[in-house]
């Protein structure tokens, strides 16, 4: 086992062991290698450089209670970065190889996987890179496929302690019909202006609204947004959101929970309106959400300094089942080792 301060590690990038990599050229996938470089060698002109060629996924792997190591919802990953591939017109990675990379990653790096109870957990990051090398604007033949892992802490400091979130409309991180709902690297790097200004305020992230009308909630940062209402565990709905696996999950264990799932648009000004609210996703995990602050509109909302009693077990019953401390019925989970 890594000797690492797990209690306290952030969410950053520390070394491992392995990374896997695969390569598409003349109409097929080689064989998955597995090496120790930290680093890619790249041409010069290769397209993901200049235009944006890219797509990327985030998973986790968990030390459960019985010291078994868990990965959580693979196939979902696999087949969100296929979407993203054919939205990029990018070679798509089969489920099977993005699974196999994923697990074998893993393995190779078993003494990454932070201890049970430790509040970390182990960060899978899978990359498909546009490697053709060329200077013209258009779809890569070529690629690279890439998975590598690092023990991460949790995304928002202070972890289930809730965050101050501002509303800016300084910068849309997607419009419409453009590439919201795949996780491309670009849409990230569209949102670092507003997100460093809002650091800058001592906010902990940005909500982003529609790109159209600057009406609808969209995204909480990278994450998904949900509020609760009267038994009801609402989130947008909208072109331009990334489907996220965490905010499927709870849309589950809410169901199971008994409350009523809506999945709509949802306006800035229905924000007063929820008794509490949370940014969802892999990273994120649940961060239940203290208050909204709206810049332009002067308007705050605030849901309490406390994580509220839904976003509470939420968070349990997904934790629950990445830590095996409770059946997995619905079969979200490969155990690795
Ligand atoms: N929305 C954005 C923009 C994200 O980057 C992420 C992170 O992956 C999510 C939502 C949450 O998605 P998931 O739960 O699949 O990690
Ligand atoms: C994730 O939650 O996996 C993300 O991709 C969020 C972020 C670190 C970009």
């Amino acid at each position: 086992m890594s000797t690492l301060d797990w209690g306290n590690i952030g969410f950053g990038y520390i070394k491992t062991n392995i990374n896997a990599r695969a390569n598409f050229k003349d109409g097929e996938w080689s064989e998955l290698q597995f090496t120790d470089s930290e680093y890619i060698n790249m041409h010069i002109s290769t397209t993901c450089l200049h235009y944006g060629l890219q797509c990327f996924e985030g998973l986790k792997a968990f030390r459960g209670v019985d010291g078994k190591v868990r990965l959580f919802r693979v196939e979902e990953n696999a087949k969100r970065m296929q979407a993203s591939a054919r939205k990029l017109c990018l070679p798509e990675p089969s489920v099977e190889m993005f699974t196999k990379a994923c697990v074998e990653v893993v393995k190779q790096n078993i003494d990454f996987v932070p201890p049970y109870e430790s509040g970390a957990s182990l960060y899978l990051r899978p990359l498909l890179l546009g490697t053709k090398i060329d200077l013209g604007v258009k779809a890569s033949k070529e690629a690279m496929f890439l998975v590598f892992c690092s023990p991460v802490g949790p995304y928002f400091k202070g972890g289930m302690t809730p965050i101050k979130v501002v509303i800016d409309r300084i910068q849309d991180r997607a419009a419409p019909r453009g590439t919201g709902d795949v996780k491309a690297g670009g849409n990230y790097a569209s949102s670092i202006l507003s997100g460093e200004k809002a650091h800058t305020m001592g906010y902990a992230n940005v909500m982003y609204l529609d790109a159209a009308e600057h009406k609808y909630i969209e995204e909480c940062g990278a994450a998904n947004f949900f509020g609760i209402k009267d038994g009801t565990y609402v989130t947008p709905k909208s072109p331009s959101i990334l489907p996220s696996i965490t905010n499927k999950s709870l849309r589950q264990l809410a169901e199971d929970m008994g409350l009523k799932i809506e999945q709509r648009p949802v306006a800035v000004t229905e924000l007063g309106e929820f008794s509490e609210a949370g940014a969802c996703g892999t990273a994120a995990v649940i961060s239940p959400i203290e208050s909204i602050y709206d810049l332009d509109t002067n308007e705050l909302v605030t849901y309490g300094k406390e994580v509220g009693p839904i976003c509470k077990a939420l968070y349990d019953g997904l934790r629950d089942i990445q830590y095996g401390r409770t059946e997995d019925k619905y079969g979200w989970i490969i155990v690795v080792e």
